[in-house]
């Protein structure tokens, strides 16, 4: 044999130790990035309680105009579940709103033909809470895993009695704060929701939208949707990788703290009869949202995390207060409209010339 073709096969055997080295860890096959993620999770230290954490105070405005725009940010499934003090009251609600009904409808809707993409993903988010938080989850056995905070004991094999009761979706909801739909994407390159376990939803109803694309979700009702969203959105859907998560924000000026909101609070004009608002009805409603690719079934897992705190806590720090003051006061009108401005303004900008001071008045657009 000549001597390039020694050289051709050395070459060839290396390149596949290096690829089988990569592959194969201990034996075990693995998508590459999304165990290497997974592997990144660091576990909250032993002292850490859910009771005693704090939310992030999410603040997505920036004191300069604000735009209607994507607004993706890279993300990572280390960061992709959070847990704080409202965890045992949110987990109420959303227990008290599957189990009734009359509810039930309103906070769990699943279309036919996604039950791998709903088992993949609660699989996902069980070995996500048993690394990230040892101290509340525990597997009891090899399929049974123990909530220590709810006292729930969800037996997760396929063939469990758990799914008589229960959907995937909703044990996920029930394990975590978020809410959590699927969505697959067609030969056309068309994205629907499938299924979505949504007890926090911000003025909509899930089951009338559930089925619909990405456009029959937003268009007519989010500002701006045709012109600057939808093209890229549809693209960016088809393309997510595995391993590619995504995350986004978006805020609101809400007339209460309600949780579940599924009467349209969207292009709301004020009601004279209605009574007042005061300050302390004002809340500040940040939306966390998630996505991400299921590496095996290739379905879309998007999650919403809602945060919802009184506008008077929010404008202790003066910058955020001045920066929203921007932010509010350059709203375009069809922005203004569809984020019910009217109804919240004048009560916003008195409070905010109060925090202020008198110096800064005079930006209350
Ligand atoms: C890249 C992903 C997405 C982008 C950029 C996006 C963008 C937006 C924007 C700009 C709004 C207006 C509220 C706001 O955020 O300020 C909105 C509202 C909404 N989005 Fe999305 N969205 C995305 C993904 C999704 C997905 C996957 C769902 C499926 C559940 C969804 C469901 C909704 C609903 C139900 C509303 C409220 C619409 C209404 O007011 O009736 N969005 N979205």
């Amino acid at each position: 044999m000549e001597l390039n073709q020694w050289i051709y096969i050395l070459l060839s055997l290396l390149l596949f130790v290096f690829l089988y080295t990569r592959h194969y860890k201990s034996g075990v096959p693995q998508t590459p990035k999304y165990h290497h993620e997974l592997g990144g999770i660091k576990p909250q230290p032993k002292a850490w309680t859910w009771d005693h954490q704090e939310p992030v105070p999410y603040r997505p405005w920036h004191n300069g105009p604000y735009h209607v725009t994507m607004g993706l940010k890279n993300a990572n499934i280390t960061n992709w579940i959070e847990v704080d003090n409202t965890y045992l009251p949110k987990y109420r609600l959303k227990k008290r709103l599957f189990a009734d009904s009359d509810f039930r409808p309103e906070v769990l809707q699943v279309l036919p033909g996604c039950d791998e993409e709903a088992f993949e993903a609660l699989e996902l988010l069980k070995d996500v809470l048993l690394r990230q938080y040892p101290s509340m989850f525990q597997l009891v056995d090899s399929h049974r895993l123990e909530n220590k905070v709810t006292g729930d004991v969800w037996d997760l094999r396929r063939e469990a009695e758990t799914w008589k009761s229960f959907h995937p979706l909703e044990v996920m909801s029930l394990l975590a704060t978020e809410d959590f739909f699927l969505l697959k994407t067609d030969e056309e390159g068309v994205t629907t929701l499938r299924a979505g376990a949504v007890c926090f939803p911000a003025g909509w109803k899930i089951s009338q939208r559930i089925g619909h694309s990405l456009w029959q979700i937003h268009a007519g009702k989010v500002p701006q949707y045709e012109s600057k969203l939808a093209k890229s959105m549809d693209r960016f859907f088809v393309k997510l990788p595995v391993g590619g998560s995504i995350s986004r924000f978006n805020y609101a000026i809400d007339d209460s703290n309600e949780l579940f909101h599924i009467h349209s609070h969207h292009n709301l004009t004020l009601d004279p009869r209605g009574s007042p608002l005061t300050l302390a009805d004002l809340h500040l409603r940040v939306e966390r949202q998630f996505l991400q690719r299921l590496p095996r079934t290739r379905g879309l897992l998007f999650s919403i995390r809602t945060y919802i705190t009184p506008i008077s806590e929010v404008t202790r720090d003066l910058e955020l207060a001045r920066a929203l003051r921007t932010s509010v006061g350059s709203y375009t009108p069809d922005v203004a409209k569809y984020k019910n401005k009217p109804l919240w303004n004048d009560l916003l900008q008195q409070h905010l010339n109060e925090v202020l001071g008198e110096e800064e008045e005079g930006h209350s657009s």
